[in-house]
């Protein structure tokens, strides 16, 4: 089977296709985008049908800042499993890696582990309502797919303002109803309000996600969670490392009282952790917060391996120029093209975009023409430590000759035509 074929059968075996959204060929270029792999390495891919792309999309949702298959986290990982990766005894890693984050972070005495960003999320708000004997959760931003977080669309569709439109939280118990409190990035006033007439257990969020804080917001955020004895969990699943070696909230310069990480923690290998003061963490023995695989001894021999590595090569830098790179030269090719390409977001996630009533239609005749130019593209870029410059003036070369085209369309008025697949997707949607 072609990678076409084999996705049309995981259609009908896999409810949804893919188990991330965000993997699903319909978010690119239905029809046309490879969903399946066969090598990855470095910015690299192979896809199923042999053909040769370079990643620049958002390279996994940002898990692999080293690049994909990097030896020396697969080193780490190819001993462990050597050495059996699992058996009736707890990996050693386990307390070398809590020694590691706690160094890293002296605001932090205790961590707990998990293997993936919603579920380390769940525990973090969990460990946080055991603490402080209370169920509401005040947050801003996306984390996850779980009950807790999803429940803020049981009186209505909120999280669309919060990065993923039409999360239906079929499933999720009516009962949850009105546990959630959001509030917008940079809206202190907000969160007052919410602190003032509820008792949250949690303040939940991203140190930031599109821009960086206004002087004072997080300041406050830390003041109101002091005043009113409630928990601040920073969010750093996309952040973390990206920014800052041990996380954005430490290049802010503001301690939480829990921060929660995974992705990026291990270079692409299930892993999550989260890390607090131990005032809060203790409570973790009074909840019961247990899962086997939750002390498999992969995920901590590759969080070691990537985050020693990031200690000795200054990996927020090489994103922040590969990105700003990027995002400058995207907007040159627009105005020499006459297209209207914008760059927008922080270089080391960056949102490539086309500001025009057909940006939908535009996307995906640019994602379809750059697999021909041998690019995987779609809206955002995330660079990872294998993108160099040559990657970036390669991918905008043949971005060239798509605007070229897509100046002619517009034009001519005649995108549509020019599709020969059905438009992307964006958000949510059940899939047929
Ligand atoms: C800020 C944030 N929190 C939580 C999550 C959920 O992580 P995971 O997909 O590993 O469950 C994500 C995923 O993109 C995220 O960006």
């Amino acid at each position: 089977m072609n990678n076409q074929q084999l996705y049309e059968r995981a259609r009908q075996l896999i409810p949804g296709g893919t188990q991330l959204l965000s993997k699903r060929p319909e978010m690119f270029a239905p029809d046309v985008w490879p969903a399946y792999y066969r090598e990855a390495k470095g910015c690299e891919i192979v896809d199923l049908d042999g053909r040769r792309f370079v990643d620049m999309s958002t390279n996994c949702v940002g898990a692999c800042l080293l690049g994909y298959a990097n030896e020396h986290v697969d080193r780490a990982v190819q001993q462990r499993v050597q050495s059996g990766s699992m058996c009736t005894l707890n990996s050693p890693d386990e307390v070398e890696l809590a020694e590691l984050l706690t160094e890293l972070h002296p605001w932090a005495d205790m961590v707990r582990y998990a293997r993936a960003g919603g579920e380390a999320l769940s525990i973090a708000v969990r460990i946080a309502r055991a603490a402080t004997r209370r169920d509401q959760i005040a947050f801003c931003g996306y984390h996850g797919w779980s009950d807790w977080y999803l429940a803020a669309n049981l009186s209505g569709e909120v999280l669309g303002a919060h990065l993923l439109s039409g999360l239906d939280p079929a499933g999720v118990p009516r009962g949850l109803e009105g546990t959630v409190f959001p509030f917008q990035y940079g809206d202190l006033d907000a969160l007052r309000e919410i602190v003032r007439n509820n008792t949250p257990a949690a303040i939940v969020m991203e140190p930031f996600r599109q821009r960086y804080p206004e002087p004072g917001f997080l300041e406050g955020v830390r003041q109101l969670a002091d005043e009113s004895g409630t928990v601040l969990v920073i969010d750093e699943v996309s952040s973390g490392w990206k920014f800052h070696c041990g996380g954005a909230h430490m290049k802010l310069g503001i301690e939480p009282d829990m921060a929660v990480f995974a992705k990026t923690i291990s270079n692409g290998y299930p892993m999550s952790a989260v890390i607090g003061r131990s005032q809060v963490m203790d409570a973790a023995q009074t909840s019961f917060i247990s899962s086997t695989y939750w002390t498999d001894g992969i995920g901590p021999a590759a969080a070691i391996a990537t985050i020693r590595q990031m200690q000795q090569i200054d990996v927020p830098a090489h994103l922040e120029s590969t990105g700003a790179r990027a995002m400058k030269k995207w907007t040159e090719l627009g105005q020499q093209y006459d297209v209207p390409a914008q760059a927008a977001s922080l270089p080391a996630m960056s949102a490539l975009k086309f500001d025009h009533p057909q940006q939908l239609m535009m996307h995906t005749l640019f994602t379809s023409r750059m697999l021909d130019h041998g690019y995987l593209a779609g809206s955002g870029f995330f660079p990872t430590l294998a993108h160099t410059e040559q990657h970036v003036d390669g991918f905008i070369d043949a971005a060239g000759e798509v605007f070229t085209e897509i100046r002619d369309a517009i034009v001519n008025d005649d995108l549509e035509s020019r599709l020969k697949t059905p438009v992307r997707q964006t958000g949510f949607q059940r899939l047929t």
